[in-house]
């Protein structure tokens, strides 16, 4: 049963995340806009199009949305196709439209958490080789430098690089995102690169603001054997966690990346994280398939019975974000979740998705943890990537085409955890009596 005295400490962030290529519309100078061009890259053939219209005006509407329901911290990112549309040329305009929104959350008492790299790229970039570029840490270098100068004035809590493990495999095994490739060699050079890009900007970022907190925010899947007793399902489960969870995350403790069989010293990344952000959606069960040899000879599946998304895209798995977070103790950084949510167009799932995931995230701090905050994904639905619009993770519903919001049930829950800073019998059987029981 639910203990309802758990209290976050004061100053815990609690939030909502997007980025730009989701949010803001008429991206058209990045390599999403290229794919989306492309015919069959994306789900339906859709497009980000106006996206929410943050570009347009109205983040506006929807930071008084966050405001309002007691969010004190807000995790965006920061379009680097917009800053920096050429090499050489720098867009003042655009940095002042950030300088707007940054200080309209400041407005607001909400705390910006920005991300420089949100899987979006500038068109000039991918045509130098993107990150495969051995150029490329020294490239987004200058983007750090210059967008670190152009705010630092509205916060000092920064994330370089989100989910490095999500764009690596979708972008270049997967080939699911631009540029679409299946070279596992690509891969790891991409690794290698962004890893190197990640410390060059953690170095700039403290010598430009020496109290800033910089990290990276990985993508955790919370892998399991599918049969325990099997030797060979545990190894590629060992070998999944290893390529996905651990290799960015180790590199960054001690110098060296090891993504399967591969190895490469990077030293300068020895110690270059402040916090741990960590994103969270799910559990997945491995078995060995000798036919896979693709994907390295494992199939993922979720549970026999697991509560999955409309789609089964996504499995409401809450013991795996208490994995998770567990996991991430073994860095001894203070944790930041960057992320958590559920897609759900008619909002069946996410109350009880919501309610048992703080529910692990406050057991975990109960015995000691130290997370600092709590975004979730996301404000309101947004472009979702290669799955387009068929996917819906907002506490607020969008109609992409009349831009109209509409309130989902979510949006009162997480409002009441936020003003209350804890989780408490009420909310549950308001929200998510279902899950009574299970709250343990
Ligand atoms: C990404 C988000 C995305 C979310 C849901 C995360 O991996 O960082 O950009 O919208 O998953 O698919």
């Amino acid at each position: 049963m639910i203990q309802s005295s758990f209290q976050v400490p004061s100053g815990f962030y609690w939030g909502t995340a997007t980025s730009s290529q989701q949010v803001e519309g008429n991206n058209t100078n990045n390599n999403w806009w290229q794919w989306e061009n492309e015919p069959g890259r994306i789900k339906q053939g859709h497009k980000a199009g106006l996206a929410c219209d943050w570009w347009g005006g109205r983040w506006r509407e929807d930071f008084d949305r966050a405001a309002d329901s007691y969010q004190n911290a807000h995790r965006l990112s920061i379009e680097w196709s917009r800053v920096q549309p050429k090499p050489d040329i720098w867009d003042e305009q655009a940095f002042d439209h950030y300088r707007q929104m940054l200080s309209g959350l400041r407005q607001r008492g909400i705390t910006p958490f920005v991300t420089l790299h949100h899987f979006s790229d500038p068109l000039w970039f991918m045509e130098m080789g993107g990150w495969e570029n051995t150029d490329a840490p020294q490239i987004f270098a200058k983007y750090v430098t210059k967008t670190i100068e152009s705010l630092k004035e509205y916060t000092s809590l920064w994330c370089t690089i989100n989910e490095p493990n999500v764009y690596t495999s979708f972008a270049y095994v997967v080939g699911a995102f631009p540029p679409g490739k299946h070279d596992i060699n690509a891969a790891f050079r991409v690794m290698t690169n962004m890893i190197r890009a990640h410390a060059l900007a953690y170095h700039i970022i403290h010598n430009l603001q020496p109290e800033s907190r910089v990290g990276i925010a990985i993508h955790h899947i919370d892998f399991h054997p599918l049969r325990s007793w099997f030797p060979l399902d545990t190894l590629v489960t060992n070998i999944y966690a290893g390529a996905i969870n651990n290799a960015f995350t180790n590199t960054l403790v001690d110098g060296t990346l090891r993504f399967v069989v591969m190895r490469a010293s990077i030293p300068e990344a020895r110690g270059t994280q402040d916090y741990l952000g960590l994103n969270y959606y799910t559990r997945e069960y491995v078995r060995f398939n000798p036919a896979k040899a693709g994907e390295l000879f494992g199939e993922r599946t979720f549970a026999r019975n697991a509560d999955l998304s409309d789609g089964g895209f996504t499995a409401n798995e809450p013991d795996g974000f208490y994995n998770a977070i567990h996991w991430a103790t073994r860095y001894g950084l203070p944790i930041i979740i960057a992320e958590n949510g559920i897609e759900c167009a008619d909002d069946h799932i996410r109350p009880r998705y919501i309610i048992q995931h703080i529910h692990q995230m406050m057991r975990s701090m109960q015995e000691g943890i130290p997370i600092q905050g709590y975004f979730h994904w996301s404000l309101v639905d947004n472009f979702e990537w290669e799955r387009g619009w068929t996917q819906r993770f907002g506490l607020w519903e969008l109609d992409n085409i009349t831009q109209e919001r509409r309130k989902r049930k979510s949006a009162d829950l997480f409002t009441a955890i936020c003003k209350n800073g804890t989780l408490t019998h009420e909310m549950v059987s308001q929200f998510a009596p279902e899950v009574f029981n299970l709250l343990k």
